[in-house]
């Protein structure tokens, strides 16, 4: 008698036990760290449809009469000269440091050859329909520049004083 008591205390004791011992799963909550890093695509950098006027396109010689011009050092006659046909020819339309009805012709001769700018005034015609950079010139000042009435030598001067501005 005892014992099956004791063996039923026992299997109870036991059973008990068990059941008790139901593991608390401790869930752990999970921290989840989005390391969603955007990644910034670098816009590219569009190339401007627009030309850069002032850039110098000393390699283009125009179109038009004058082919070759020798360039020495400053004549300073030929650009006193040049300077009055400037001011008659010229000033209607030019200003040397400011943009007016063209562009400020400052440092001409740095950003273009002696003979574009030549044949840019003995043959704008021309230059304004087939020279890219007389066409992207029109392109942005919209008034044909006229063609200028004057001899080679008189152009020639005018370049002259150009290359001292
Ligand atoms: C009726 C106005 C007008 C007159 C006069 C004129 N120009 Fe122009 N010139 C322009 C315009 C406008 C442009 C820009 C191109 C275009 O739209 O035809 C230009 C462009 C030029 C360019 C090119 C400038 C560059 O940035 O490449 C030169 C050089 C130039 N002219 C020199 C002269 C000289 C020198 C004279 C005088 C002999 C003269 N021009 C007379 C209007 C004129």
């Amino acid at each position: 008698m005892n014992f099956k008591l004791i063996t039923l205390a026992l299997v109870l004791a036991l059973f008990l036990t068990s059941c008790g011992d139901s593991k608390k799963k401790e869930t752990p909550t999970k921290t989840v760290t989005k390391t969603e890093v955007k990644k910034e695509t670098p816009k590219k950098e569009v190339a401007s449809s627009k030309t850069d006027l002032n850039a110098p396109t000393l390699d283009n010689k125009g179109i038009g009469p004058i082919k070759n011009v020798k360039i020495g050092a400053i004549d300073a006659k030929m650009v006193a000269k040049g300077k009055e046909l400037f001011k008659t020819n010229c000033t209607a339309c030019h200003k040397i440091k400011k943009r007016y009805i063209g562009p400020g012709l400052k440092d001409i001769t740095k950003r273009r050859s002696p003979e574009w700018i030549m044949n840019m005034i003995l043959n704008s015609t021309e230059m304004l329909e087939k020279d890219p950079v007389a066409k992207a010139l029109i392109a942005e000042y919209n008034a044909p520049m006229a063609q200028q009435q004057i001899s080679k030598e008189e152009c020639r001067a005018i370049l002259e004083y150009l290359r001292t501005k």
